[in-house]
C-alpha cells in the first residue's frame, strides 16, 4: 500500500483539487514552496531549437520593427563597433533571423568594414555550448561577414548586463514573460493567469510590475543615446485572455494522472508554478504614464495574436497526432524543465527525466484526444532611448 507522506498527498485530494480550488491557508507553505526560485532555462542539447517553431513564426511579425529601430538608430562617429544586445537567447536558433536582419540594415548604413558585435544573453544555466554550435553553423550570421561578432552573457536581464550607454539595438523575443522568481504558490493550477485564487494572480501580477520597471530600469542604462529596444513577449489579449487554455488544462491534467498513478507526491504538484505572465497593454504602457521611464519612450506598441500553426496544419492535413505533438514538444521544451525542478530532488531527481517524458507524451495523448487552436497572444514594441 501507497504511504502518502499528508492527506495533501493523497490522490484523491488532489482530485479535489482540480475541480475545486483549494483554500491557499490551508498549504502549509514552507513545507512545499518553490517562492523565490528562478525559472528553469528552457531543455538543453538543442531540444529548445528544435521545438520552438510556434515561437520563430510568432516573433516574425516584430522583424519590421527591428529593421525599422536598425534604420533610426544613431550610430556612433568613427569606427567604434555598433553592439546588438540579444535578451533571452536561449539556443540562439530563433536569434539568427533578427540578428541577420538588422546587421544586414546596419551595414547598408555603416558598411562592411564597421565592426558589429551581438552580446547574446540567458540565463547563467542555459545551454550556451548548443548557442555557439549555432553561431558555427552554416545559418549563422557570422558567416560571410568577417566584421561580425558574437558573444555570450550567462546573467539575468533583471540586472545590468553590460557598460552603461555602451548597446546601440536591443532584441528580445518570448523572454520578459519570464518573472524574475516565482513570486508564491498557485493552489489551484500551475499559471497563475487560470488560478481562481484572487491572491495568486494578484501576487504574480505585482512581480510583473515590479519586474517590468526593473527590465526597463537596466535596459534604459544599457542603451545609448538615440539606442532602440524591439521587443516580442507574452501579452493579455484585448479582452484580457492569456490564452493557451486547452494546452494548460492539459498539462495540469497529466500531473493529476501522475498524482493518482503515485508517480509524483501532491506536494510536489503544489510546489509546481510557472512563473510566466501574459502583460495587457495597459500593464506594459504603465510605467510610461508620465511619458518617458528609465530614458526610456514607448515609441510603438501592438497586441496582436499570433497564427496557431499546429492548428493551421492540421485544419489542411487533419493529423490529430502532429497537432498534438508540436504542441507537447513546446511544453516540454520551455516550461517543462521549470515543474521538473521542483520535484523533491530537483535536477537531479531520479524521475526527472521520465517525468519530462511522461509529460510530453500525456499531453500529446490528451491534445490529439480533443484537438483544439490555441490562442497565443503577444506584443511587440519599440523603444527608443532619449538622445
Ligand atoms: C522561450 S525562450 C526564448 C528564446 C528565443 N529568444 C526565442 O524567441 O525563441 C525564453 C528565454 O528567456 C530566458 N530567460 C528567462 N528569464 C530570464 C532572465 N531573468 N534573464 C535572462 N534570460 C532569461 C530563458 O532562459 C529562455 O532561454
Amino acid at each position: 500500500m501507497t504511504a502518502y507522506r499528508s492527506a495533501l498527498d493523497r490522490p484523491d485530494a488532489q482530485v479535489d483539487r482540480a475541480k475545486k480550488p483549494r483554500k491557499v491557508t490551508s498549504k502549509p507553505a514552507d513545507a512545499v514552496s518553490t517562492t523565490g526560485a528562478a525559472p528553469e532555462p528552457m531543455e538543453g542539447h538543442g531540444v529548445y531549437n528544435r521545438s520552438s517553431r510556434v515561437q520563430a513564426s510568432g516573433l516574425s511579425p516584430a522583424l519590421p520593427l527591428l529593421e525599422r529601430a536598425a534604420r533610426l538608430v544613431l550610430l556612433a562617429e568613427g569606427t567604434e563597433p555598433i553592439m546588438i544586445a540579444d535578451y533571452g537567447a536561449s539556443e540562439g536558433k530563433n536569434s539568427l533571423a533578427p540578428m541577420r536582419a538588422a546587421i544586414a540594415v546596419l551595414r547598408a548604413r555603416a558598411g562592411a568594414e564597421r565592426a558589429v558585435s551581438v552580446v547574446h544573453t540567458d540565463l547563467p544555466s542555459n545551454d550556451f555550448a548548443a548557442l555557439f554550435e549555432v553561431l558555427a553553423g552554416p545559418e549563422s550570421y557570422l558567416r560571410n561577414d568577417p566584421a561580425a561578432f558574437a558573444m555570450a552573457i550567462g546573467r539575468s536581464f533583471y540586472e545590468q548586463l553590460l557598460p552603461a550607454a555602451s548597446v546601440t539595438l536591443g532584441w528580445s523575443s518570448w523572454a520578459v514573460q519570464w518573472l524574475s522568481r516565482v513570486p508564491g504558490p498557485v493552489p489551484d493550477h500551475v499559471q497563475a493567469a487560470y488560478s481562481q485564487d484572487p491572491a495568486a494572480r494578484a501576487l504574480y501580477a505585482r512581480q510583473a510590475a515590479e519586474d517590468w520597471q526593473r527590465f526597463l530600469t537596466c535596459r534604459g542604462r544599457e542603451l545609448r543615446p538615440g539606442g532602440r529596444l524591439v521587443m516580442l513577449t507574452m501579452a493579455l489579449d484585448e479582452e484580457g485572455a492569456f490564452g493557451y487554455q486547452s494546452l494548460l488544462e492539459a498539462m495540469y491534467a497529466v500531473l493529476m494522472d501522475m498524482v493518482r498513478e503515485g508517480f509524483v507526491r501532491g506536494e510536489e504538484v503544489q510546489r509546481m508554478a510557472i512563473p510566466t505572465v501574459g502583460r495587457s497593454r495597459a500593464d506594459l504602457v504603465a510605467p510610461f504614464a508620465a511619458g518617458r521611464f528609465a530614458g526610456l519612450a514607448m515609441e510603438e506598441l501592438e497586441i496582436f495574436c499570433a497564427e496557431d500553426r499546429f492548428w493551421s496544419e492540421f485544419s489542411r492535413d487533419g493529423n490529430a497526432r502532429a497537432f498534438a505533438a508540436g504542441w507537447a514538444a513546446f511544453s516540454r521544451a520551455s516550461v517543462v524543465p521549470t515543474l521538473a525542478a521542483a520535484l523533491d530532488g530537483g535536477h537531479d531527481d531520479p524521475r526527472a527525466a521520465a517525468f519530462t517524458e511522461r509529460m510530453e507524451s500525456g499531453m500529446a495523448s490528451r491534445l490529439a484526444a480533443a484537438p483544439q487552436p490555441q490562442l497565443i497572444p503577444l506584443a511587440k514594441m519599440a523603444l527608443v532611448k532619449e538622445s
